[in-house]
């Protein structure tokens, strides 16, 4: 199939409505999106991303009026979580409406759902005018895409068409966060801190238990997720110099003394976590591309934005235990 790329919503539009999958920015990564209520072109998303049907799907509306079509219950703890997040980088899971096909919540009873804050997505939902389901435009377990060029190196021969809207602005998925009547926790730490969800509505539970692919809470859990090729160690030693002959590469999350590395990426030149998040994918695809025998990382300050930064970074590191 020879992929398409083009800055034209009605042409993502045409996709939806014919009942095939389309690549689709938004302001956390690129999704590969279908149409909700349509289970074959829901099916059409697992095929393209060789993701297995355990792993359920975020749905994506254009504002939270749309909810009732795809969520049976709204809690009010959740209502205030969406009012001060939404549009933006939070999936609310919730008990779902019994319209919402089971392929896109792999049989479980509720459903994931957000409100995308990109302009360009915006648009896509509007002109619609129903929810789009959406998981990462990867393969399945690999980097997360940030730009059309990341979704054409693992999707490139997949799907028909991407639609360009820039580089993503948050850099790093989602926060989702699950509610059982008015007891939230976060099942996948993301673009919103814990810190601002619980300035809103206090204390949230985040321990859950690693899970097996079997128990499906939320597969972005699973140990080993978003990986490179390439194996990551994280240490927070990195020998200041190279060792001769190995062609290793180092990621800093900032600025840092190194010499000799064969590729050095440095995420944010004055420890910014928010912009960390925004080159974090970007600079794992480019040492992935640089025929490394190693990546030496360096773990993130533990708050904020640097959690989910960590979560990450061990997920692309639990293929290759070091
Ligand atoms: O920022 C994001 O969330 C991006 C953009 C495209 O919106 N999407 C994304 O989708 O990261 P994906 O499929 O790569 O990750 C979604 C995660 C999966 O791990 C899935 O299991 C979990 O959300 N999820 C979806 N529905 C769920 C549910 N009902 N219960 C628990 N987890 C759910
Ligand atoms: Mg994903």
């Amino acid at each position: 199939m020879r992929c398409r790329i083009t800055r034209q919503t009605d042409a993502a539009v045409a996709v939806l409505k014919a009942g095939g999958v389309v690549a689709l920015p938004t302001e956390t990564v690129y999704g590969l999106g279908a149409s909700t209520f349509d289970p074959q072109a829901v099916s059409r998303i697992f095929a393209a991303k060789q993701r297995p049907l355990f792993d359920p799907l975020i749905v994506h509306i254009a504002a939270q009026d749309w909810l009732p079509q795809v969520a049976a219950d709204f809690p009010d703890q959740a209502r205030k979580l969406a009012e001060k997040f939404w549009p933006g980088p939070l999936t609310i899971v919730l008990p779902k409406n019994p319209a919402v096909p089971d392929l896109v919540t792999s049989g479980l009873p509720t459903v994931g759902v957000r409100v995308p804050d990109h302009p360009v997505m915006q648009k896509v939902l509007q002109e619609f005018g129903k929810p789009i389901a959406a998981p990462s435009a990867n393969l399945f377990g690999r980097l997360s895409p940030t730009t059309v060029e990341h979704v054409l190196e693992q999707l490139g021969d997949r799907i028909e068409l991407v639609l360009d809207g820039g580089p993503c602005r948050v850099g790093v998925e989602s926060t989702i966060v699950q509610f059982a009547g008015e007891n939230g926790r976060i099942l996948r730490p993301g673009g919103i801190s814990q810190e601002e969800l619980e300035a809103v509505i206090g204390p949230l539970t985040t321990t859950v238990k690693e899970l097996s692919p079997a128990e499906p809470l939320a597969p972005g859990r699973l140990p080993c997720h978003y990986a490179p090729r390439t194996p990551i160690q994280i240490t927070k030693k990195i020998p200041m110099s190279a060792t001769p002959g190995e062609p290793r590469g180092v990621l800093l999350w900032h600025p840092r003394a190194v010499q000799g590395y064969a590729a050095v990426e440095i995420l944010s030149y004055n420890s910014n976590l928010a912009e960390a998040a925004l080159n974090f994918f970007p600079a794992l695809h480019r040492l992935d591309a640089a025929g490394l025998s190693q990546i030496l990382a360096e773990p993130f300050p533990e708050h904020g934005l640097g959690r989910t930064l960590n979560d990450r970074l061990h997920r692309a590191s639990a293929a290759f235990p070091s």
